[in-house]
This record gives structure tokens, C-alpha cells and sequence, in this order.
């Protein structure tokens, strides 16, 4: 089977780009799937959310790491840690990843360096998935990320500020067409909803009525068994099985794989 990329980026911070991206790399693994993940943020939460500290600060001192490979231009297969479920791999982050935007500056053809350190493995399709978790910013190293994906995955924070900036988001998206024809948008997916508050039907009223994007029908719940997972460095599923927020990841993992063209 090809190998499919998925980006999760939306230039507003704290919208669950890292933990749907965690959650469903899980998810798509425990479904036989061979994944692999990319932290891409400095602030490594992806990181963080599969392995412990330690591990992560080592990577992230060793050079075990997407900066690394970035600044090197190396082939990211030497890159790749295992986690330790089935199925499931992930390149590591550093909070070097801070300079990246001047790294890329002065590199010859800047927006695939990524694309082109992941081109053995894409090529030898020994993943059927790659997710990259961005960062929330737009610039070089985001653009990298959305050169070298199939598809983009927006989440969506059901807030009042959820939906601001939003439109710098399809913005850049469409520029990012012109350069990656290949890309396109799966669609919105909305995370931490709080159905007690009325807030949210105008978040999802709103977005339904964004032409020419596709909605998830299933969202994801504000649940706090999310932050405990986190804090243990488990996806939400493994920490807490019957947790409301593993049921809806694993169904709107589901809706992911049904809308991917494989
Ligand atoms: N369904 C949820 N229920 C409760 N808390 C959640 C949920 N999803 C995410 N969070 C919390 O919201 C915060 C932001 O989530 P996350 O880090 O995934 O967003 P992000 O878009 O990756 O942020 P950044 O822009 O900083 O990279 C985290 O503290 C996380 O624990
Ligand atoms: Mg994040």
C-alpha cells in the first residue's frame, strides 16, 4: 500500500493539533496500520506524549531528531525511534527546532527539505501513514511540512478565538497549493467541545457553513482523562481504555481512514 502524509496545523496555538495527531497515530496503529509520527514543534508535546522527559531531552541532545535531520538534509530512516506499541514509530523534536525558520533561509529549494528527507521511506512504502504534528505558526518550516503531505487535517478548538485566524489558515493553504498540487484539505476536525455550552453549535454551525470544507462528524470532547494521559506520556486509549475521548479518537480515526484515497 502507498504510504499517505498527514499534516495537523492550524496557526492557532493550543487548538489539539499534537494530541489528535498522538491519538490518531495510535489509533491507526492499533488498527494494523504501520505509522509513523513527526514531532515538527518545538515545544515537543508530540514527543512528550509518547515517550518520558528523559528520553525525549536525550533525543533532543543527541541529535536524534528532526532538527538534525532537517539541518543535515539526511534521509529521516536514521532518525526513527520505535515506540513501544506495535505498528507505531516516531521522530523525535528539539527545542532547536526554534531556529529553523533561519536554517531553511539560505537553502536551495527550502520548501522540500523535508519531502526530500523523507523520500527513501516514502518510497519503499513501509509506512501506510506518516502524520506530521506542526507547529502554530505559518512560515518556511510549516510550508515544508504541507510540501511533503498528502493531506492536511485542520483541528479546530470550539472557543470563541477558535475560528479567529482561521482564514490565515486557508490562505496560506492556498499558496501552499500552488507550490504542492498534490495536497489537499481532509478536512476540520473539532476538538475540546464542551456540549454543556451552547458555544459550540455556533463554532460547528459556522464551519458547516465554510464552503468547499469537510467537517468530521465526529468531534472530540473536552475530557480531562486527555491531560492525565498526557502527564503519564500515554496516548488516551492506553491510559485510560474506556475514556470518553479514546471512543471518539478512535471514531474519528475511522472517518480519516474512509476519507483517504488509498
Ligand atoms: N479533548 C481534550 N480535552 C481536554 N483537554 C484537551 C483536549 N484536547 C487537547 N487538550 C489540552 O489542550 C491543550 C492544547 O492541546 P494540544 O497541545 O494538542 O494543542 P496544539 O494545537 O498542539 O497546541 P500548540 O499550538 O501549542 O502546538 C493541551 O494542554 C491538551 O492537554
Ligand atoms: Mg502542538
Amino acid at each position: 500500500m502507498k504510504t499517505t502524509t498527514i499534516c495537523f496545523a492550524n496557526n492557532k496555538g493550543g487548538s489539539g493539533k499534537s494530541t489528535t495527531c498522538c491519538n490518531i497515530g495510535y489509533e491507526l496503529s492499533k488498527m494494523g496500520y504501520k505509522v509513523l509520527v513527526l514531532d515538527g514543534d518545538m515545544q515537543m508535546n508530540l514527543s512528550l506524549s509518547l515517550f518520558g522527559e528523559d528520553e525525549v531531552l536525550q533525543s533532543a541532545q543527541n541529535g536524534n531528531n528532526i532538527y538534525t535531520a532537517i539541518t543535515q538534509g539526511d534521509d529521516i530512516e536514521k532518525y526513527i525511534k520505535p515506540t513501544k506499541y506495535e505498528n507505531l514509530d516516531a521522530v523525535l523534536s528539539s527545542s532547536l527546532m526554534s531556529n529553523i525558520e533561519f536554517d531553511l533561509f539560505s537553502k536551495w529549494q527550502r520548501e522540500f527539505i523535508l519531502k526530500n528527507c523523507l523520500n527513501n521511506i516514502k518510497q519503499s512504502n513501509k509506512y501506510d501513514f506518516i502524520l506530521l504534528d506542526a507547529p502554530p505558526t505559518l512560515g518556511g518550516w510549516v510550508m515544508n511540512m504541507l510540501c511533503a503531505s498528502d493531506y492536511l487535517i485542520i483541528p479546530v478548538e470550539a472557543s470563541p478565538w477558535g475560528l479567529f485566524g482561521l482564514a490565515n489558515m486557508f490562505e496560506f493553504f492556498a499558496t501552499v497549493n500552488q507550490i504542492n498540487p498534490e495536497i489537499s484539505l481532509l478536512g476540520i476536525a473539532v476538538t475540546k467541545v464542551d456540549t454543556r455550552k451552547n458555544y459550540f453549535k455556533q463554532t460547528v454551525d459556522a464551519l458547516q457553513n465554510t464552503e468547499g470544507v469537510h467537517l468530521f462528524q465526529n468531534f472530540v470532547r473536552t475530557d480531562s482523562s486527555i491531560e492525565w494521559a498526557q502527564d503519564a506520556s500515554l496516548p488516551v486509549a492506553v491510559y485510560k481504555p474506556s475514556a470518553r475521548s479514546a471512543k471518539e479518537y478512535k471514531a474519528l480515526t475511522e472517518e480519516v481512514v474512509s476519507l483517504v484515497n488509498r
